[in-house]
């Protein structure tokens, strides 16, 4: 079974093909920021996948939009609840969730002006 490492957390949770990032981090209290429950309609579950990124099926364009609007996003960036495993693999798949991840829902607009 695979392994999600979440790398400055040092936490490290099994995961199953069929399952995404995001609902194993939930399911064991794992506090990933999720503002629109899953549904790719926020940019703050934004992780990046750090080891194992082809373990998961390319980012669509509604996700690609979504991650225009993350901060510090790069190559390995992806949204967790988008992220399903696709195949049986014993890989550690490394995590990383970015310092500044961008909540709008959470925070508001006037909070994200306030930080600028
Ligand atoms: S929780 Fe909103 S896109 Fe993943």
């Amino acid at each position: 079974m695979a392994k999600l490492h979440f790398i400055d957390e040092d936490i490290t949770l099994e995961i199953q093909v069929g399952q995404n990032i995001l609902e194993i981090a939930l399911d064991n209290s794992f506090d990933l920021d999720h503002a629109c429950g899953g549904v790719c309609a926020c940019s703050t579950c934004h992780v990046k996948v750090r080891e194992g990124f082809d373990l998961f099926p390319e980012a669509e364009e509604e996700e690609e939009d979504q991650l225009d609007n993350a901060r510090d996003v790069d190559l390995t960036s992806r949204l967790a609840c988008q992220c399903v495993l696709q195949e049986d693999t014993d890989q550690v798949i490394e995590i990383e969730v970015p310092f500044w991840n961008v909540n709008l829902v959470q925070e508001g607009p006037d909070a994200a002006h306030e930080a600028h």
